[in-house]
């Protein structure tokens, strides 16, 4: 079989060598497409290969169009809002992801960006601290835990939501059950987001829920920029001159908001969450192993398009 790593933003050169290694030992081929300049060299790339690999790319009804042997399309990471599922499904091709795999480094950013902008985005204007502030964390899932059990190690308290848990959960992963947004982000000092981009779930976090958030709240963003309403944000930022936000997905309205706003804001240019070295290992090779062993046995634990 052929399998394409097809990655805008590619893994490290110890995790392609890796995937590579996997995908050659069970007897396959492995090709990659890396840094691509256009979605037409993507779906150039498609056309006699039986499996992709890919990150945030955009797996769209024209790239399973092209692809005529195409069987499955893993996912390196844990939101899968860049493949048409519809689509896929029309073709018979499975769709997975990787949950879980790159978790670790996400949760770390968004420690990291809460840090820096509690100490003013590193200027040396007088900061805060983390310590006794409370975290919300919006979704308890692979990311939000990890991140609320890092906060809690650095003295916060934690809240957090997650419709599909139940309050025991939350509370054996270390964090006080919280029952509707609108209570979390009343609540919370510090609020991270780690729901997925859903119908439901774009532009559901906007000036209603924002301007709740308590003085000198900081919203966190690593999740997906289409969850936030950025004209609320916008409003709720003029509104609210103690309110910051900071994303590991740059808003469309970033220029508008860093001139208006300065150091209340920040968005890292290109979505790192997920790039570290650590990561890029863990999800790629995780990846090439559940393609080998779907060729080989059928296996669809992680599908996510059932
Ligand atoms: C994910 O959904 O796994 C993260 O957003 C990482 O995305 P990336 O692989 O494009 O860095």
């Amino acid at each position: 079989m052929k399998v394409l790593v097809a990655t805008q933003k590619p893994f490290s050169a110890a995790a392609v060598k890796g995937i590579k290694d996997i995908i050659e030992q069970n007897g396959h081929e492995c090709v990659l497409l890396e840094k691509y300049a256009e979605q037409a060299d993507f779906v150039a790339a498609v056309a006699d290969v039986n499996a992709i690999i890919i990150r945030s790319d955009k797996v769209t009804a024209e790239v399973l169009e092209a692809a005529k042997n195409l069987k499955i399309v893993v996912r390196a990471g844990a939101g899968f809002d860049n493949v048409d599922l519809e689509a896929a499904t029309a073709h018979n091709v499975v769709v997975m992801n990787t949950p879980g795999q790159n978790s670790n480094a996400v949760a770390e950013l968004a420690l990291g960006l809460m840090v820096f902008m509690a100490r003013t985005q590193f200027t040396p204007a007088t900061g805060s601290e983390l310590q006794g502030k409370r975290l919300g964390v919006q979704a308890y899932g692979n990311v939000g835990r990890l991140v609320g059990q890092k906060a809690k190690a650095l003295g916060m308290e934690i809240s957090a939501l997650d419709p599909f848990l139940t309050d025991e959960q939350i509370v054996a992963g270390g964090a006080d059950p919280v029952h509707s947004v609108e209570e979390l982000y009343g609540a919370s000092d510090y609020l991270s987001i780690h729901i997925p981009a859903l119908p439901a779930t774009i532009k559901s976090i906007g000036y209603d829920l924002i301007t709740r958030m308590p003085k000198g709240a900081t919203l966190i963003n690593t999740a997906r920029k289409e969850v936030i309403d950025e004209e609320g944000l916008y409003k709720a930022l003029e509104e609210r001159q103690d309110l910051k936000y900071v994303s590991d997905v740059m808003p469309d309205n970033y220029d508008v908001l860093r001139e208006k706003f300065g150091l209340r804001v920040f968005a890292t240019p290109k979505k790192m969450g997920a790039q570290t070295a650590e990561a890029n290992m863990n999800a790629g090779l995780a990846a090439a192993r559940q393609i080998c062993d779907f060729f080989a046995t059928g296996n669809t634990r992680f599908q996510v398009n059932k």
